[in-house]
Parts: C-alpha cells; sequence; structure tokens
C-alpha cells in the first residue's frame, strides 16, 4: 500500500506518496523529478545512483524509498553554497575528469561523503573509497587527483554541512 513519505531533501522537507517496492532512486527521478543520480545498472554495482543519506554515501538504487522517513538526503544538486560549487565539484571540473559525466554526480557523492569522513586521505584510500563507483569512460585517475587535490586544500575548505544532518 502507498504511504505518504516525509525527508529532507538537499535541505528542504519534502512529501511523496512512495509505493513499498519503490526504491530511493525511483522516487528521486520519477516523483520529484530529481535527474542527477543516475540508474545504470540498477542492481548496486555500478554507483552512478549514489547520494549521502544521513551522512553516509549509499546506492540509492538498494534503498527502499520508505526507509528513508526523517532523514536526510543530499544529492549532487545540493552542495554547492551562494553560487559556488563544492571544492569536489570544482575539482573535478578543473581536473578534467568527467568525460561523458554520466557517472559523475555518484562520484562527487562518494568523494564528498569520504572526504567528510576522512579529510587527510592517503592516494590509496582515495582509490578504495571511489572504488564502488565505475567510470565508462576509464577517468579514474583523473578522478583520484582531483579528490587527493581536495584533501591537500587547493580547492579551500570543503562546507561545514555539505553532508547536511538537518
Ligand atoms: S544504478 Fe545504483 S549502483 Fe548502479
Ligand atoms: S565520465 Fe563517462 S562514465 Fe565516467
Amino acid at each position: 500500500m502507498s504511504k505518504v513519505l516525509k525527508f529532507v531533501l538537499n535541505g528542504m522537507p519534502v512529501k511523496v506518496v512512495a509505493e513499498p517496492q519503490e526504491t530511493l532512486l525511483q522516487v528521486l527521478r520519477e516523483k520529484l523529478s530529481l535527474t542527477s543520480p543516475k540508474c545504470g545498472c540498477n542492481h548496486g554495482d555500478c554507483g552512478s545512483c549514489t547520494v549521502i543519506l544521513n551522512g553516509k554515501a549509499v546506492k540509492s538504487c538498494m534503498i527502499i524509498a520508505l526507509t528513508v522517513e526523517g532523514k536526510s538526503v543530499v544529492t549532487v544538486d545540493g552542495l554547492g553554497t551562494d553560487g559556488k560549487l563544492h571544492p569536489v565539484q570544482q575539482a573535478f571540473h578543473e581536473y578534467g575528469a568527467p568525460q561523458c559525466g554520466y557517472c559523475t554526480p555518484g562520484m562527487v557523492m562518494a568523494a564528498t561523503a569520504f572526504l567528510n569522513e576522512n579529510p587527510n586521505p592517503s592516494y590509496d584510500e582515495v582509490k578504495d573509497a571511489l572504488a564502488g563507483n565505475l567510470c565508462r569512460c576509464g577517468g579514474y585517475q583523473k578522478y583520484v587527483d582531483a579528490v587527493m587535490a581536495v584533501a591537500k586544500g587547493e580547492f579551500g575548505p570543503i562546507p561545514k554541512g555539505s553532508d547536511v544532518d538537518v
């Protein structure tokens, strides 16, 4: 039976009717018209649907929507502040990491959640953190280099609250 689901999306309260079998990815894309999380595999394998749920990176195709009741969900749309890109977004742009861009929103969210928890990672830790996000264009090196640059402060401090626990 469908239910009214209430949660916080990119800092704003939202209310939407969801079916018991619907995933968070379906609700975001099909009911809330938020298409930045991509549906690459729909099986938890590619990471293109990654969002931040209560501070943790999750694959939204593997989350039953009704389980996010009362929680905070952040997509790439909720990261920038005051018209400025988040440092991870800026770094990906300046390092020329995205090619087709399909994996990029998921990469941004995985990298952001990781840096929020581990602001001083090693190169290998960054590689491990992004290992669940597939890039069909093979841009891994640039993504990892960009995350390392953010960790070294090349793009300024990571804004507090970019993991948005509201
Ligand atoms: S679409 Fe969710 S992991 Fe691939
Ligand atoms: S940039 Fe094309 S899939 Fe990663």
